[in-house]
């Protein structure tokens, strides 16, 4: 449906030095976490919000709260890096995981863990993964969750192929916030220019 690509110059700048090689795990999980926060910023700039009156020192005023309940769904592994930047501006969201893999011949999703309670379907779900490459998990991911009555689903992510931000567009219900979108997919489904392998990158398995 939309993909908006956050050009923020500080995004864009941190994006540089997420990409280069040299960028150690220490500061590569700093990077990630201080760029998917301001994605996150720009994702929920549609939240609802809903009146309350509240006593300040000086005064009794109406003032605003937000009105929605939001749910978190990080893709194991590299997701969770994006994790706690969310729930620090987010606090009360709920959780949930999803544990793919990508399959290294066919590069089809692979799905090894989930757990998803029940949720309401107005629920505001974000779909954390830092790099969407053939679009195959988060679309994986996307169809579990409409599949369980979610409506109103949105795609977290740093770098997503050109190839996947076409595919996105046109799911009716889905939307992608991303700090860039990369022309090519190499022969083994990497983003190019990309970062890399994000996961090994965060956790130092190279
Ligand atoms: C990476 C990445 C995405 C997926 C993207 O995970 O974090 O989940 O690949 O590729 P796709 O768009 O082609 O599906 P990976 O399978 O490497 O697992 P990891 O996070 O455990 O390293
Ligand atoms: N997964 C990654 O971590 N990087 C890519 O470029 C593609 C898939």
């Amino acid at each position: 449906m939309k993909v908006e690509v956050i050009n923020h110059p500080l995004v864009q700048h941190k994006l540089t030095y997420l990409r280069k090689s040299e960028t150690k795990p220490r500061d590569f999980r700093k990077l990630l976490e201080e760029i998917t926060n301001i994605v996150f910023i720009y994702a929920t700039e549609h939240l609802s919000l809903k009146k309350i009156t509240i006593d300040t020192p000086l005064e009794r005023t109406v003032t605003c709260i937000l009105d929605e309940t939001i749910l978190l769904v990080p893709i194991l592994r590299a997701g969770v890096g994006m994790l706690n930047p969310i729930l620090s501006l987010a606090p009360d969201a709920r959780v949930e995981f999803i544990g793919l893999r990508r399959d290294e011949k066919t590069l089809e999703p692979i799905q090894y863990y989930s757990h998803f309670s029940s949720s309401h379907p107005d629920t505001t779900t974000f779909i954390l993964d830092p790099m969407i490459a053939t679009g195959g998990s988060a679309l994986y991911t996307f169809e579990c969750l409409s599949s369980a009555g979610l409506q109103n689903i949105s795609i977290v992510s740093i770098i997503t192929s050109q190839h996947a931000a076409q595919s996105i567009e046109k799911k009716k219900g889905l939307q992608l916030f991303t700090a860039s979108v990369d022309p090519e997919l190499n022969g083994k489904g990497y983003i190019v220019p990309g970062l890399g392998d994000a996961g090994d990158r965060i956790y130092d398995t190279f």
